[in-house]
């Protein structure tokens, strides 16, 4: 019997005023006709809760968008989780703060592109997010939550991350994440763009380090470092179907937010089954639970039992196999595509998602550059 996950990621909607070209979303994005209503988002918030989950992260896209948020945040404190926003700010204005306290939102994430206005804008997409996104934080403290930022780290801000942590103390941020890059989806698509090399993310790591130092007891700072720099892959969500799943706009339980990119498992729907079928007797469930389905050099390893086996999305990325070796780990015979990806980066122009003015709700006064 699997142990119960800890968290539920509730992907509200992949709709979104930006277009980060480093969005780990599916290429293929859900159309706002099949998302889930506010009913069934109610009925599965109370599943997570009945299944054991203690927190849901409210996501997107952005969710926000989502006119039905604060019933929805109610919904998820009603079943007892923990509500954690995951934002990038923009279209959260002092209506519907005041509204999300009421429910019982209790902690917020904030995103931030770059440091500055200018290359936030580029790497957004979106004219004017930056003063918007300072003014959520703003709101946020002012309401007594909690603020997380989080600062999404490549090849075209990392000169800029010390004033982002700068960004963070300013905005009164408890905690800053920084995050390089994780290529799914339409990161994948601007790999070449987004890309460190050595020298990047050494400076980075010496950035990140002597901040956490300098600044204990004031800001709390989390590093995520990339894959593609690495000789061990990352325990992808702790292991697959271990501690965390998720639910896509249109309903799928997933156990990562790219398993929808892996082709050949069948991903169950909320709208057909319980969140408890799908995490106890699924086979997409249970098709990389454990260490028995490991092929080697994962078969046996030491540390099978400590990466899992790293990323079943990022095998099927980079090798077109879900069930090969992750190739961060250098034991994999695939290792070498990703140092010939940083070979080859550089800083090619983004491709940005096509979002239309009609994908956003149109009652906000949303402005797609
Ligand atoms: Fe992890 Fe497999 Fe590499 Fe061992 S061989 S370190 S289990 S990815
Ligand atoms: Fe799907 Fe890592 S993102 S297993």
């Amino acid at each position: 019997m699997a142990d119960a996950p800890l968290a539920l990621l509730a992907e509200l909607t992949h709709r979104c005023p930006l277009r980060c070209p480093y969005c780990s979303n599916p290429v293929e994005l859900a159309r706002a006709g099949t998302e889930l209503s506010t009913g069934e988002w109610e009925r599965v918030l109370g599943e997570a809760a009945e299944l054991g989950c203690l927190q849901v992260h409210l996501s997107g896209g952005e969710p926000t968008v989502r006119r039905d948020l604060p019933e929805i945040v109610a919904a998820a404190r009603g079943a007892g989780l923990y509500a954690n926003l995951i934002t990038a700010g923009v279209l959260l204005d002092a209506p519907l703060m005041a509204r999300l306290v009421e429910a019982g939102l209790d902690h917020v994430q904030l995103s931030i592109q770059d440091a500055e206005e200018a290359g936030a804008e580029r790497i957004g997409g979106m004219r004017g997010a930056m003063p918007r996104k300072a003014e959520a934080a703003r709101l946020v403290r002012e309401a007594g939550l909690p603020l997380t930022l989080n600062a999404v780290v490549h090849r075209q801000n990392l000169p800029n991350l010390s004033r982002m942590i700068e960004r963070a103390l300013e905005w009164g941020a408890a905690r800053l994440e920084v995050a390089h890059v994780q290529y799914y989806g339409w990161a994948l698509l601007n790999r070449d763009a987004l890309l460190p090399d050595r020298a990047m993310l050494d400076e980075a790591t010496r950035v990140v380090t002597e901040a956490q130092q300098r600044l204990q007891g004031r800001l709390v700072i989390d590093y995520v470092v990339p894959d593609y720099h690495a000789k061990r892959p990352k325990a992808c969500m702790g292991g697959w179907a271990r501690r965390f799943l998720g639910v896509s706009p249109a309903g799928r339980i997933l156990p990562c937010h790219a398993a929808e990119s892996l082709t050949g498992l069948d991903f169950p729907n909320v709208r057909e089954v319980s969140l408890r079928a799908a995490w106890e007797d699924s086979p997409a469930f249970n098709a990389f639970r454990g260490t028995g389905w490991m092929p080697a050099p994962c078969r046996g390893c030491e540390h099978a039992e400590q990466d899992w086996g790293g990323c079943r999305c990022q095998a099927f990325a980079l090798t077109g196999d879900m069930r090969a070796t992750d190739p961060a780990c250098a034991l994999s015979p695939h290792h070498a595509v990703l140092a010939e990806a940083v070979a080859s980066a550089g800083a090619p122009d983004f491709r940005y998602r096509g979002f239309t003015r009609e994908d956003i709700l149109p009652s906000h006064d949303v402005r797609l550059s």
